[in-house]
Order: C-alpha cells, then structure tokens, then sequence
C-alpha cells in the first residue's frame, strides 16, 4: 500500500500505529482519560498528516491540475478527522462495541484511503520529481 512518497507512507505507517494502539486501549480497558489521550493523540496526529499531504498537493501543483480528485481527497480527510472527534467525544457515552465499530471504520478508511486516493497523488507527484 505505498505511495512511493517517504515521508506520506511513514506517516501511514504511524497513522496506523496509532489505531492499533486505541484498539488495544479498548481491549485492556484502560480508563476513559487514558483512552481520551490516545483519540486525542490520533486526531492531533492525522492532522498533521492531511496537512503533510496537502501541502505538497499545493507544492506540485495537483489542486490546479487534478482539482476533482483534490477536492475529493481532501474532502475524504475532512470526513476522517470527523470520526476521530466522534471517538473522542464519544468517549464517555458510548459502549465499548460503538467504540470498536469506530476504530474498524478508521482502520479500513486509512487502507482504503491509501490504496485509492493516496496512490494517485504519489503517483502525480513522482511524475513531476
Ligand atoms: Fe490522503
């Protein structure tokens, strides 16, 4: 699932980390505050990450000459970044199971995510190096 762009595929690779360190949160059940740290920590993080890449979107020129796509990546990381607040906020109201249902949705939106929409930036911005 590389894009071929070091610095976006080991962000993926934390990105993903940090999903799987909530999952296991889940299954030790660490108290609401641990787990509220750690969805605070992947929100912080995938910030980071959607602004990584969508720097270099405005860097290579990809809103200018690929502006569907753009839109629609960016949209796609505007919509993960809402379900990772759900998980935190949620933190306190929701069952265990809700919680796991989240985290299954951002681990396959990430490989997805990855697999379709990254590969064709990486793929753009390989063309332009
Ligand atoms: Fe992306």
């Amino acid at each position: 699932m590389a894009t071929g762009v070091d610095v976006i595929d080991s962000q993926h690779k934390n990105l993903l980390q940090m999903v799987n360190e909530a999952y296991q949160g889940l299954d030790k059940d660490v108290s609401d505050i641990v787990f509220q740290r750690i969805t605070k920590e992947l929100l912080s993080y995938a910030i980071y990450h959607f602004q990584t890449e969508e720097h270099l979107m405005q860097e290579y020129g990809y809103f200018d000459e690929c502006p569907e796509e753009a839109a629609q990546h960016v949209s796609e990381h505007r919509d993960f970044s809402a379900k990772v607040v759900t998980a935190r906020d949620g933190v306190n109201s929701e069952v265990k199971e809700e919680m796991e249902e989240i985290l299954t949705f951002l681990n396959a939106w990430i490989l997805n995510h990855t697999q379709n929409v990254d590969i064709k930036l990486g793929n753009f911005i390989k063309n332009k190096e």
